[in-house]
């Protein structure tokens, strides 16, 4: 018998929504490896930017924002967004049942543990999932890139090419007056 199709709210409702947390200054390509697997698994993806005032960031939050955006602006599935607090808060302000985050590596894991036993004692209900990026980006990491980019070696291939301009613009920016 064809069952009757669930209304488009009943749909919404049951939609499988993932936050995917972090601080991306900036966002690169092993980033966006596990955004893009994400999108393939969940409904929605939202991509959560950490406002972090303690750090001395490359980027404020508003360009990460603005970077990460331009990136997925062909994604329907995926969305960017900022947020403050508790991690598990912003994820159940945002009806998410899983939080994404991605290991490169085995020294990734017991940070990544720490802080998954600590979200599911902070909120049961939501499980954190990890994804493994492709290999040519597991060595891959904003803190590098940073380093890289600075000491003046090249990046091309290793963040999203709206991140390479930008980053060539903070060059000129900083580049002393005569
Ligand atoms: O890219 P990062 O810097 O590894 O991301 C770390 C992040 C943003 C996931 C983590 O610092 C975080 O969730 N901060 C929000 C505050 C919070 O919820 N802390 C308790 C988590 S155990």
């Amino acid at each position: 018998m064809r069952q009757p199709r669930p209304s488009r709210a009943a749909s919404r409702a049951a939609d499988r929504v993932a936050i995917y947390p972090g601080s991306f200054d900036p966002i690169t390509n092993g980033h966006v490896d596990i955004i893009m697997r994400g999108a393939a698994i969940f409904d929605r993806i939202i991509v959560a930017v950490l406002h972090n005032l303690e750090k001395a960031p490359l980027f404020s939050v508003e360009e990460r924002v603005q970077m990460a955006r331009e990136v997925f602006a062909g994604e329907p599935k995926v969305a960017v967004e900022t947020f403050d607090g508790l991690l598990v808060e912003f994820a159940r302000q945002r009806g998410a049942q899983v939080i994404v985050r991605g290991l490169r590596a085995v020294s990734d894991f017991e940070y990544e543990f720490q802080m998954a036993l600590m979200n599911r004692r902070l909120a049961p209900e939501i499980e954190t999932v990890f994804m493994m990026p492709a290999e040519s980006y597991t060595y891959i990491s904003s803190r590098l890139i940073r380093e890289v980019f600075a000491l003046g070696g090249p990046i091309a291939g290793l963040v999203p090419e709206v991140v390479e301009a930008r980053l060539r613009g903070t060059r000129t920016r900083r580049r002393p007056k005569r």
